[in-house]
């Protein structure tokens, strides 16, 4: 399946992660981290369509956080909540159109009204794709998708598993498409259930840089990284591949 880079823009996503060591590093509670972090998210998408981004997916809130403790969930999603509250109207005229992705059963009311609002009110938004994920899993949202390719097929007339691909392709990638650069911070490397089908040839940054430390220089410096890697796509670097040219002097 081959997908040259977009001329339409990227779709990056972040794992957000470090906030807790920024805060711990610096003798405050975790919270504080969390509270920093909000101005890396405010940065990062005010600079995003400048540096090619159409669609951001940022990672909030894994369904596995709510391992944490419950005032410390309970803090992310007061936080989650004012970023929405107050970034609502600049995220308008920026032309920002936001999406929350992930389980939206067990959200607090008050954040899911918030959330509904600044959708409701952002969904004209044409300069970029913002997605946030909140209680999201990847493997829940493949899970969905397949629960939705399982309900279209019947004993008699089983669905092949190419027709269950591209449906599960269709439900998760429709709306913002495949994941070309995924960074992650906090010096982790690993996904934590984030993109895990969309990101199936994405390429990867893992930086040391704690989130509320991360600017606009930092995103630059990651998107300059990824503009350096050769994308292949299973197939071979295209300057190697000589049956290209003579094949279509052959049809002509
Ligand atoms: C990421 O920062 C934010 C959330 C997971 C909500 P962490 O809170 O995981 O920060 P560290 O990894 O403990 O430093
Ligand atoms: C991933 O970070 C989730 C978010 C950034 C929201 P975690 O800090 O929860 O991931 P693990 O536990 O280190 O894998
Ligand atoms: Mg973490």
């Amino acid at each position: 399946m081959m997908q040259s880079k977009s001329s339409t823009g990227l779709h990056v996503a972040i794992i957000m992660d470090g906030n807790g060591r920024w805060a711990t590093v610096r003798g405050l509670p975790r919270v504080s981290g969390h509270r920093a972090g909000v101005t890396a998210v405010r940065r990062v998408v005010e600079h995003a369509p400048g540096l090619g981004i159409r669609a951001l997916t940022l990672y909030a809130f894994s369904s596995d956080n709510w391992a944490r403790p419950p005032q410390e969930v309970q803090s992310i999603f007061w936080i989650i909540r004012a970023f929405l509250r107050l970034e609502c109207e600049r995220l308008r005229q920026q032309g920002a159109r936001l999406e929350v992705i992930g389980r939206r059963d067990r959200i607090p009311l008050p954040l899911l009204r918030e959330i509904e609002r600044t959708e409701s009110i952002t969904a004209e938004g044409g300069s970029l794709h913002l997605r946030i994920a909140i209680d999201y899993s990847a493997q829940t949202s493949i899970a969905v998708a397949l629960a939705t390719a399982a309900s279209q097929t019947s004993r008699h007339q089983p669905l092949s598993a190419e027709s269950v691909r591209a449906i599960v392709t269709h439900t998760l990638t429709a709306g913002s498409g495949n994941v070309d650069l995924l960074i992650r911070t906090g010096g982790e490397q690993r996904l934590s259930d984030f993109l895990l089908w969309e990101s199936a040839y994405a390429e990867l940054v893992f930086t040391p840089r704690m989130w509320p430390d991360f600017d606009e220089s930092d995103l630059a410096a990651a998107l300059g990284d990824f503009n350096h890697r050769e994308r292949r796509f299973g197939a071979i670097p295209s300057s190697l591949d000589q049956s290209a040219p003579s094949l279509m002097e052959n049809a002509q």
